[in-house]
């Protein structure tokens, strides 16, 4: 396989955690050892590549924690990265420990830094890994089935009570810009309406489909809406000032970030990891890895964060059918 001079590479998280990251972590260390590179952890993200918080990894590093939430290598928004000093400092100290590649598993913000790193001299490569799915050029970035699971555990459970007192309640859930959480967890767990920030939504048409739901004599109602549309505290007094609709709200926030990753996110992230590393080793540069239809691709930075995503209509439509 290609470049004899990629000897040594570091691997960093950053941005928002997500589930899988361990395992991306665990398959990178593992086969830059197999393809004998030294391997060099980066604790805390960009904010560690500055204060020059590296160590040394082997393949015990990375034992017992496929299974586990959360990042072992610690992750951090720094915004001193965003400015050309810190990054000048964090190049310093790439290139005081030789590090010739880099691997950054994150989101888009974390893209952006790699891109830069690699404008000054580093090669690197993108791991997607943010529960949000907000990274259009993959159909699936690393952590995400494992939110939508965690969320599906949650409309269970608050399904059971709020059909036991014929109650409404408002589930938010995580997502920004992007409603993939909200509308898959929602497909899934059989949400009576779904609110996400692609599509517009007004309260009135919620008065109304809540009345038409009371009248065929169904009184629970699970709204799931994804944070980027609205805010459930929100949404619950303007019901009350409108309709008189006395709803519930629960708010999941971060339990969606942590938890043991499923079977997908672990695999996902093992491929992602195994194939990022043979990238590097081909002495690819500046570019991420994604999955589309099941098949490993790779793509320019610069590009993939230009791609738009695109609303997967077939997958609403199904709420229209089948929720109410
Ligand atoms: P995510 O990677 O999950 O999208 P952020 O957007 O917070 O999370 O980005 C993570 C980190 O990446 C930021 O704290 C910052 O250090 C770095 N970063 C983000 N945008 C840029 C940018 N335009 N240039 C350089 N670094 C950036
Ligand atoms: O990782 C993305 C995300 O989970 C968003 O959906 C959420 O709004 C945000 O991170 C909150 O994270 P933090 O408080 O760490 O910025």
């Amino acid at each position: 396989m290609g470049d004899v001079e990629m000897k040594k590479i570091g691997i960093l998280t950053s941005g928002g955690d997500a589930p899988g990251m361990n395992a991306a972590v665990r398959s990178v260390v593992r086969s830059a050892i197999y393809h004998e590179l030294e391997i060099i952890g980066v604790n805390r993200g960009y904010r560690g590549l500055i204060e020059g918080d590296l160590a040394k990894m082997d393949a015990s590093s990375v034992g017992d924690i496929i299974h586990k939430g959360g990042t072992i290598l610690k992750s951090s928004r720094s915004e001193e990265f965003k400015t050309i000093e810190g990054r000048k400092k964090a190049m310093k100290n790439i290139e005081d420990n030789g590090l010739d590649g880099l691997v950054v598993i994150g989101g888009d913000g974390s893209f952006q830094g790699a891109r830069e790193l690699s404008s000054m001299g580093i090669k690197t490569i993108g791991i997607p890994g943010t529960i949000d799915n907000d990274l259009a050029y993959t159909d699936y970035t690393i952590g995400f089935d494992t939110a939508v699971n965690t969320v599906l555990d949650s409309i269970s459970k608050i399904r059971d009570t709020s059909t036991s007192h014929e109650k409404v309640t408002i589930i938010e859930v995580m997502g920004r810009k992007c409603g993939d959480i909200a509308l898959h967890a929602g497909i899934a767990g059989g949400a009576e309406s779904i609110i996400i920030p692609e599509k517009s939504w007004e309260i009135n048409e919620m008065v109304n489909r809540l009345n038409q739901a009371q009248k065929r004599g169904k009184l629970h109602h699970i709204i799931l809406l994804a944070e980027g549309a609205g805010s459930a505290v929100d949404m619950k007094q303007e019901l009350a000032e409108k309709a008189g609709i006395d709803a519930r709200v629960s708010v999941l926030g971060f339990i969606q970030r942590g938890g043991d990753p499923t079977s997908f996110d672990r695999i996902l992230a093992s491929k992602m990891g195994v194939y990022a590393v043979e990238l590097l080793l081909d002495g690819h540069t500046n570019i991420v890895v994604g999955i589309k239809d099941n098949h490993l691709f790779h793509m320019g930075i610069t590009e993939s964060l230009e791609v738009k995503k695109t609303f997967d209509q077939e997958m609403y439509r199904l709420t229209e059918i089948l929720s109410f």
